[in-house]
């Protein structure tokens, strides 16, 4: 049952993520069916979201099945009600879950208590869909997964951590820059390396944003402060005066590199005005994505493979 659970892009092999975002490319193209009929998604959401949610409730609708949203009021995840009864009882009510919360404890703690499969729709460490989605995005631009570099420029968050396993377990090279004391986590970093090193690539951390950048196919950034750290966005903002994706730094990429933001973006901040409207953006194209990712995910935990999913450990 654990094994159906989706709380990190490491619950999937490098096999796994491949055949999910060969399925996401297939379904795209074949639009609504009723394979999820009397399947009901719970979201439980302790943030804000607008891809998210509204790309997960239009997924289960294409699949034929049902979702409700439980906004951050209403859920109060370990105040009102502990985390474990809370699992045990939306799970005598629906079949899958996807929580976004802060933790990733949390999640692990409602896993570990839930009778059905839970979706990380993303935590202060990682946000896996996202990631799936922006693999499929690449894959859809460049036509192959095959010797790419990704450079990610600015926070080592849960973007970032995710984005930068899935590399690893694509084969892809990935350079991220960020200001010291932002650097993404090390045991992830590690991670992402030993993935790397099975598939024949490379990871690397750095403080400069040109020594990623240059000559990358893909150059990635999101804000400099994520939900929960607002608090913090002033000193951020110092801290990472010298990492904005402006027209500049993008023209030490490839000629032909895309530029990729997860959005919701803050223009003038880790991305200058404007660019991401550019005609090397695919970042509609990426929240489009999320759709087609998540309707692969769904399909495969829940239209009617059940427990045996290739590629999940
Ligand atoms: N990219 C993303 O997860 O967007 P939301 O926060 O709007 O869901
Ligand atoms: N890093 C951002 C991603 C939003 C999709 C955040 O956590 O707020």
């Amino acid at each position: 049952m654990k094994s159906k659970d989706f709380l990190s892009i490491s619950d999937l092999t490098s096999e796994g993520i491949r055949a999910l975002i060969s399925k996401a490319v297939a379904m795209k193209n074949e639009g609504w069916n009723s394979q999820l009929s009397q399947k009901i998604l719970v979201l439980l959401f302790e943030k804000p979201s607008l891809r998210t949610r509204v790309s997960f409730e239009v997924a289960m609708r294409q699949l034929g099945g049902q979702s409700l949203y439980l906004s951050p009021e209403e859920v109060q995840l370990g105040k009102r009600e502990s985390i474990p009864d809370a699992a045990r009882v939306l799970s005598r009510y629906a079949n899958v879950i996807a929580i976004r919360t802060f933790a990733q404890e949390k999640l692990e703690i409602f896993a570990n208590n839930a009778g059905i499969p839970v979706i990380n729709a993303l935590s202060d460490l990682e946000h896996p869909c996202q990631a799936l989605a922006d693999m499929i995005t690449i894959y859809e631009h460049k036509q192959t997964l095959e010797e790419l570099t990704i450079a990610f420029i600015g926070d080592g968050n849960n973007t970032a951590h995710s984005l930068m396993l899935a590399a690893g377990l694509c084969g892809i090279d990935f350079r991220i820059a960020s200001p010291k004391g932002y650097r993404v986590q090390d045991k992830i970093l590690k991670t992402a390396q030993q993935y790397a090193a099975e598939n024949q690539s490379t990871i690397l951390s750095t403080e400069d944003p040109r020594q990623a950048i240059t000559n990358a196919d893909v150059v990635y950034t999101d804000v400099w402060a994520s939900m929960g750290q607002e608090a913090e966005a002033k000193q951020r903002r110092k801290a990472f005066a010298n990492y904005q994706v402006d027209s500049e730094l993008l023209a030490m990429a490839k000629k032909d590199a895309i530029l990729m933001h997860p959005l919701p973006a803050h223009h003038g901040e880790e991305v200058a005005e404007n660019l991401i409207y550019c005609p090397q953006s695919v970042v509609f194209d990426q929240a489009e994505n999320r759709m087609h990712a998540q309707k692969a995910i769904l399909s495969d935990i829940l239209g009617g493979l059940e427990i045996t999913l290739p590629g999940y450990r």
